[in-house]
């Protein structure tokens, strides 16, 4: 239904009758600027620091889809585009915040009916015994359709050293209906990249349903740090001059351990430095605390973290 308004929506913003507008020029900028798609990408701008490339590729991706609807509306069809997608990296990458961008744009062009992300991981979709595996996966499938199915670390669906695995059966399950109804659900798979690309090589059936690959490379320290101000600044805080050098120095031993999950590790940093500040905060005895002190984050709450005393991360299952 949502296509119908939207095509009806762009011949009204073409401003002719579908008859009438074989050869007459179409104001694609306009009707780009009718369908708000440039509000979901100015706000993935602002939401997420960097990330050019990813963004350069929703972008182009919008621009097929816009296109392809125009194309549409005036008779001139093609193989539907395809929508499954896949976002290779790292974790806290925003790799769920792009994909619920996506989905918000996918609605506006009126590929979905619904502009909800439905996120789902292996044990959402693989039941531990025998005959469990398809009714799981079929209901989850069910719930998510008209919207957007974002399988979470979708590689541990494969098993090869476990033959009898069930997760194959979801992946079969899934792959039917990416294939037959692929015009009613969009699939984003994601996942570390190496995984991922193996993955796809031990299913190349999975592969070629995917239409598009995004790549979320690690952030260097010096977006991790653009990050950490943009973080800050959104709750009212600030680093000192010290602080921020403390960070910085921070943040270059902690990705160099384990489970380093770059956004998220950069927000979950800071809601530690945030306590310790709150506890600095509550044994100054000899003066009264000053707005400043309440929206500064000062070395000493960065220095006192495990990573700088023991060399582990101060959170070990932060993933
Ligand atoms: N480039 C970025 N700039 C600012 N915040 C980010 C960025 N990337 C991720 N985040 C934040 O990090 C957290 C994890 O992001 P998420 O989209 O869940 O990543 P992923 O799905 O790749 O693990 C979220 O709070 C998100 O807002
Ligand atoms: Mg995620």
């Amino acid at each position: 239904m949502s296509e119908q308004v939207l095509e009806k929506d762009l011949v009204s913003a073409v401003g002719h009758d579908i008859q009438d507008t074989i050869d007459t020029p179409i104001d694609l900028e306009a009707t780009f600027r009718e369908s708000h798609v440039q509000e979901i990408l100015d706000r993935l701008d602002q939401e997420l620091v960097g990330l050019q490339a990813v963004k350069n590729k929703i972008k182009e991706m919008a621009a097929l889809l816009l296109v392809d609807r125009v194309r549409k509306s005036l008779g001139l069809t093609a193989g539907a585009p395809t929508l499954h997608m896949t976002f290779l990296g790292n974790p806290g990458m925003g790799k769920t915040t792009v994909a619920m961008r996506m989905a918000e744009i996918l609605h506006r062009l009126g590929y979905i009916r619904k502009e909800n992300v439905m996120l789902v991981t292996r044990d959402d979709l693989v039941g531990q015994g025998i005959g469990q595996t398809a009714p799981k996966t079929r209901e989850v499938l069910n719930n998510a359709m008209g919207g957007v199915l974002l399988v979470d670390e979708a590689y541990t669906l494969f098993r090869p050293d476990n033959p009898g695995d069930f997760g194959l059966e979801a992946i079969e399950i899934l792959m039917q209906v990416m294939e037959n109804q692929r015009d009613d659900l969009v699939v984003i798979l994601a996942g570390y990249k190496q995984q991922m690309e193996h993955f796809f090589h031990s299913n190349p059936g999975m592969n070629s349903r995917i239409g598009l690959h995004i790549e979320f490379n690690d952030y260097s320290v010096d977006n991790l740090m653009v990050i950490a101000q943009s973080i800050l600044v959104s709750q009212h805080y600030h680093f000192s001059r010290d602080a921020e050098k403390a960070f910085r120095e921070y943040l270059i031993r902690r990705k160099a351990m384990p489970h380093f999950a770059n956004a998220r590790s950069v927000r979950n940093a800071i809601d530690r430095a945030r306590l310790r500040q709150a506890n600095r905060l509550l044994n100054i005895r000899d003066r009264q605390v000053t707005r400043d002190d309440l929206m500064t984050i000062e070395a000493a709450d960065i220095l006192a973290s495990r990573v700088f005393r023991d060399g582990v991360p101060d959170c070990e299952a932060e993933s």
